[in-house]
This record gives structure tokens, sequence and C-alpha cells, in this order.
């Protein structure tokens, strides 16, 4: 019928219909969220959705009403763990809300998911740190809740302005008494490949939760290499550290990441240090190790301006390294849950 959405699995190797697809996220993102926009660039998104990852199982949805593109979707399935939830996330084009799309998007996707026997859904949600704490009266958090979507965690989006003064990373850097911290750019090591995979995978049950259903992910080196591959076909590169016991063993791990698509900008992702050897300051020593290692290197997008991170509202101990790095809020991302 005219005026209907019609909702389709995008061709991965369809470069217009991606594009069109691509399109109306980024428009979305902007208007909502302007210069603090984190929506993926085709080129990263395309080369995950080609990727055939077999850690992680992601496939896109477009709306079209007249043959015009209007709402987006994507579901991930993680396929080595949690293998009873997903990740969607649905965005409709500003001229385009409040006409039933994103709802008939959310059907499409829960069914979707459904099919395949996963019966938690997460999806995140970011409004600006001006509006209400809880979101109230942001478009996406009202559409969650009124789609049976609750809050399971909260985290805040800061930005740090680089570059930060050399005397500034000196008086911050806490010395590393008996550890050691090695830093490089680009993949792990081979000799703290298994230690990475460990530590990466245990990131996402040791940082704070909330009331979010999340089971232990698995450690898989492969999926670590899997994942480099994945970074390299995106155009980005990663800047890492880890902080090494008296022992040898590696304790704790951060990267920063960056992409040729989104000059002058970095991504601040994981940071992790093992609970038997926490209180050390290792989390500020390494992300004091991966800053430095950024600025003083030539990323191929050119020099960047500043890093974005997000962190649970409730995780004081990473949050007060971060303020006292110069971070600042700009954004409250929520994690929304349903369970069926
Ligand atoms: C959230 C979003 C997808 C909604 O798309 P949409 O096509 O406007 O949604 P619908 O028309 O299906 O709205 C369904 C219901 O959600 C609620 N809702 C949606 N937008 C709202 C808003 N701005 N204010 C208050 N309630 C809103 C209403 O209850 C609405 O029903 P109603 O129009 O009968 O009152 C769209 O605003 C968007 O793209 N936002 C940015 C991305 C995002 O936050 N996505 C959600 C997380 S996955």
């Amino acid at each position: 019928m005219p005026g209907e959405v019609r909702i389709e699995r995008v061709d991965v190797h369809d470069d217009a219909v991606l594009a069109a697809w691509h399109g109306v996220a980024w428009r979305a993102d902007r208007h909502d969220r302007g210069e603090n926009a984190t929506t993926w660039t085709l080129p990263e998104l395309t080369a995950q959705l080609r990727s055939g990852r077999r850690s992680r199982s992601t496939a896109a949805y477009v709306g079209t009403v007249d043959g015009t593109a209007v709402a987006f979707g994507v579901t991930v399935l993680p396929m080595l763990d949690n293998t009873g939830t997903a990740e969607v996330a649905v965005a409709v084009d500003p001229p385009a809300r409040r006409r039933g799309h994103g709802s008939a998007m959310l059907a499409h996707l829960l069914a979707e998911v459904g099919a395949q026997g996963r019966t938690t859904v997460h999806a995140e949600v970011d409004w600006p740190w001006s509006a209400a704490p809880d979101g109230t009266g942001t478009p996406g958090v009202e559409f969650a809740r009124r789609h049976g979507f609750a809050l399971g965690n909260l985290e805040v989006m800061r930005v740090l302005r680089l570059p930060v003064r050399d005397d500034v990373l000196d008086a911050l850097d806490p010395g590393l008494g008996q550890y050691a911290v090695r830093s490089w750019v680009g993949p792990v090591p081979e000799d703290l490949l298994q230690a990475w995979a460990e530590m990466d995978a245990s990131l996402s049950t040791e940082a704070p939760t909330g009331d979010l259903q999340v089971e232990a992910q698995v450690a898989d080196t492969a999926a670590v290499r899997e994942g480099e591959q994945l970074l390299v076909a995106q155009g980005r590169t990663a800047y890492r550290a880890v902080a090494v016991a008296p022992d040898g063993t590696a304790v704790g791990y951060t990267e920063v990441v960056t992409t040729v698509h989104e000059p002058g900008r970095a991504y601040q992702w994981g940071t992790l240090v093992h609970g038997d050897h926490r209180g050390h300051r290792l989390g500020l020593a390494l992300k004091v190790a991966a800053l430095r290692l950024l600025q003083s290197s030539e990323d191929p997008a050119g020099p960047v301006d500043h890093v974005l991170t997000w962190n649970a509202e409730s995780n004081a101990h990473m949050v007060g390294v971060n303020e006292r790095l110069g971070f600042v809020p700009v954004e409250r991302c929520g994690i929304f849950e349903r369970r069926s």
C-alpha cells in the first residue's frame, strides 16, 4: 500500500542499498546528537557486514516507503557465548518519525532474533547530558519504554580534548613499582595473545553490568585475530598497552582506536586490570601509556584532537581515572533490555 513501510534484509553486496540504509542512521544520529554522533561510517559498517565473522553475526534491515529508505535496523548475535541474547538498533529518518516506522522495524527485528532463539534483547539509546538523567522525554528512551524495554545499565560518554601536555601526563603517571607496561600499535604480539583474549573476554562481566543479563564471554584467540582483520578492513588503527606483573603475566590492558573514516577522533575502548592486581594505579598507568603512544604516533588519519569513551555511571574507579586525565561528560547512554 502507498505510504506503508516495507522492511527487507539488506543485500550486503548491494552498494546502493547499503548507502541508502546507512544514510538513515547517519542523518538520524547527526540530527539527535550533533557533533557527538558516533554512528559507524558506511565503509566501517560495510566491512563488518561483509566480514562473515564467526564470533558475531550481523544483519542489516532497511525500511522503505514508496522506494525511499526511512528506517534503519541492525541485529547482532553473539555466536560463541550469550547465545540467548541479541543486540538490536533502530533509527528513523527525522522527517519520517512518529508514523510507526520505528515500531514496524523493531517488531521485524524482534521477530527475526526471536526465531533464532534469542530471548534477551539489548538496545543502546543515547541522550544529551542536558536532558533528564534518565532520558525521560527523549525519543529513543520513550520509544524503548513503549516497547517493553527497561534500563539495564546507565553509561556516560565523556570526551577528552587532545593534546594532553607531556608535563600533565608526567604528573599523572603513577609509577609502576614492580610492574611494567608494554605498548604498541596494531596486532597483539603472539606472546600476549592468550592473556589478551582472556582479559578482553572478561571485560563484559568484570565492568559493572547493572541489571543486564550478561553471561561470561568465551576467551578465543582466533576471535581476537578475526577482530584485528576486521579493524584493518575498516581502516582502523589500535593503540594498545598491557601491564605486566613481576612474574611476566599480563594483568591489565587498554586500547584506543582511530579510523581513517573519522579524522581527528579516537575511541577509548576497553580497559581492565585483573582483580588480583587492582589498587596499584595500573588503570591510570595504562591509559597514560596509551595516550602517550597515540600522541607520539603519526596516525593514518592525521592528528587526533579528541577521544571519546563510555563508562558505567557506577564505575567509580574508572570514571575517577578518566576525570583525572581530563575527560568531561557529554552524553548518557542507556543499555536497555527486553526479555521474552
Ligand atoms: C526512537 C526512533 C527509532 C522512533 O522512531 P519512530 O518511527 O518515530 O517511532 P514510532 O512512530 O514507531 O513511535 C512509537 C512510539 O514510541 C514513542 N515515541 C517515539 N518517539 C517519541 C518522542 N520523540 N517522544 C515521545 N515518545 C516517542 C511513542 O510512544 C510512539 O507512539 P505514538 O507516536 O503513538 O505516541 C527515532 O526517534 C530515532 O531514530 N531515534 C534515534 C535512534 C534511537 O534512539 N533508536 C532507539 C534505540 S534502538
